[in-house]
Order: C-alpha cells, then structure tokens, then sequence
C-alpha cells in the first residue's frame, strides 16, 4: 500500500492591498471608491482637511447610485465603507501602504515635492503611481531617491465608468513597476495600456487638440457649443462633445494640460485659448463649479 499523499500546500493567505490615494477631488476620490470596490482597504488623504468629508460625501453618492441602479446590495456598500477610511496626513495614509496612487493638482514641483515624501513615508516595496494627465513622469521622479519607482497610471475621468488607464513607463528601470502597475488596473476593473513616458502620453496629446480646437470655434462664432458637440457626438460617434466633455475634466485642469503641451511640444495647436483662460480666471471650472461651456446642476 502506498503511503498516504503529503497534504497539498496551503497557499499563504490572500491579504487585500492597501491602497493610499493623495489628492481627494475630482479623481482622488473616484480612484479610492474603485479601489475598496475592488476589495482594496483604501486610506485617501489631501493637504486641505475640508475636502475629504467632500470625497466622503461624493463617494456616499456613488454607492446611492449603485444600489439605485441595482448594481450594488446594502451588504456591499457597508464593507465598502468598512475599508475606506480618511487620514490626516500622508505618513498615516502611506505608512502601510502596497500602493500609493497620487492625485493632487497638476503641478509639476507640487508633485515633486510631494514624492519626496512619499518615498520617506511609504514601504520601500510599496508601487508608487502619479495619476498626471501629462506631466513627464520621469521628471517627476527626477527627485526622488530610486526614481524607477515611480510610473504612471493615469485615471480618466469619472474613474468608476471610464475603463482606461494609461500605465507610464519612463526608461527600462521602470519596467517592472509597470508591470505591477498592469496587474493593478486590471485588479481593479481596468483596461490598461502601456505608454511610453512622453507629453501628454497617448490620451491627452491627441483629446486636448480637439476640446481646444472646439473652444476656437466657440469664439470665433462657428456654432454654439452644443452644437459643436452635437458634431462630434452624431458626426463622428463620439460619446460626449469636447466641450461637455472639457467641462467633466476642469477647466483649470485643461488649461494646465493645455500650458504644458504647449511648452513641452511647442505646437501651436496647444495654445490655450483666450475663452478657456478667461473662464478659469471667473471660476467658471465645468461641471465641478457649477458651471463653464455649459450650467451644471449637480
Ligand atoms: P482636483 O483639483 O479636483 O483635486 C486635487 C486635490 O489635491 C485637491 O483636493 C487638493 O486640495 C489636493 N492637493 C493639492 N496639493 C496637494 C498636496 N501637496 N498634498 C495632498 N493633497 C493635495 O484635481 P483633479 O481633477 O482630481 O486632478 C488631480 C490629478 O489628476 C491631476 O494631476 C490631473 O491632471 C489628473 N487627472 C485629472 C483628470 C480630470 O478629468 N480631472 C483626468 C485624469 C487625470
């Protein structure tokens, strides 16, 4: 008789990543909600205290639209809510962390700066990513300590619907954090693409050239703006118009892309608008404020 089989091994215990999301607007809180969605215990943190009841809040409206829309079950929003917490300060949000996903403003010191630190507070095996829409991610890293640590994944926006990320690599150091970064999107519901470290990446290069052409247009009287979407939606099947869709972005955050293509690629088709600076400078942001190329009443 043969002797009995050595039990199979046990795999080690599955522990859910820990994921530390910097910035709490417009993207920060979207990634943080996909993020405990997809069973990640999330900590999201921002420099001005006020906003994170504000993402609390805004992710408390996306569960009401899931389990509005039957997409969700109240046992589903409640351990949602039991792995998403708010921290005070970054060393209590990273400190722990697998991941770090940054999502502050697009400014490239700012984010410098804030690498700097995060490579002080966050465990040397933690991946780091910047959600930059089209800052140079190895010039972001250019500060940090092992700048091969840093990549890209850049959201688009509203982070639960839109499937892309852009994963961003900057030179073959980088790589293999890439490819932590590839199994992270798809962990969490995502398609990625892998983009090679350039301005404006694969998305933004091409998109901002037509929500900048259509504020041309708008100026110059070619047609109002919904008719100008309405061109692109019926003409061209695109799902939203540059001009709705520029107002869902930000103003203040297409004017930031727009300056730094502009600088980086120094092609005329990047030169902001005299409409779009006007409306950031009126706090007319898009749909965030209330109002910019359209009213928004949400
Ligand atoms: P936002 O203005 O809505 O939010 C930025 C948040 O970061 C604010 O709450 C601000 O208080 C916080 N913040 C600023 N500096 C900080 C710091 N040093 N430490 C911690 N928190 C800080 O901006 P949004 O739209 O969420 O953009 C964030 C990033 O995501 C930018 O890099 C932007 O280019 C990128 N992005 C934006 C998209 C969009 O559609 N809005 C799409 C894809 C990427």
């Amino acid at each position: 008789m043969s002797p009995p089989a050595p039990p199979a091994p046990r795999a080690p215990p599955v522990s859910p990543t820990r994921v530390a999301v910097i910035g709490a607007g417009t993207m920060g809180h979207g990634i943080a909600y996909i993020a405990a969605m997809a069973g990640c215990h999330v900590r999201l943190t921002d420099a001005r205290p006020e906003s994170l009841p504000q993402a609390m809040e805004k992710i408390e409206g996306l569960l009401a639209g899931g389990l509005k829309r039957g997409k969700l079950m109240e046992a589903d929003a409640a351990s949602l809510r039991g792995r998403l917490r708010t921290a005070a300060a970054l060393g209590e949000a990273a400190g722990d962390a697998d991941v770090v996903i940054e999502a502050i403003v697009e400014d490239l010191t700012a984010k410098q700066q804030l690498f700097v630190e995060v490579e002080r507070a966050a465990p040397t095996g933690a991946l780091l990513a910047s959600n930059t829409s089209s800052l140079s991610i190895g010039q972001i890293a250019s500060v940090m300590t092992q700048p091969a640590r840093l990549v890209g994944m850049h959201f688009f926006n509203p982070v639960h619907v839109m499937k892309l990320v852009e994963v961003v690599t900057h030179g073959p150091d980088s790589l293999p954090e890439a490819e932590r970064a590839v199994e992270l999107a798809k962990k969490l519901g995502k398609e990625p693409i892998v983009v090679r470290d350039s301005p404006g990446f694969a998305s933004s290069r091409l998109g901002v050239v037509l929500g900048l052409e259509a504020m041309r247009m708008l100026e110059q009287g070619v047609a109002s703006a919904e008719d100008i979407d309405k061109a692109m939606e019926l003409g061209y099947n695109h799902p939203m118009g540059p001009l709705k869709l520029s107002d869902q972005i930000g103003l203040d955050v297409r004017l930031a892309i727009a300056e730094y293509l502009h600088a980086t690629l120094g092609r005329s088709q990047y030169e902001p608008p005299r409409i779009l600076r006007e409306k950031v400078k009126k706090g007319e942001l898009g749909r965030k404020s209330g109002k910019g190329f359209y009213t928004w009443s949400d």
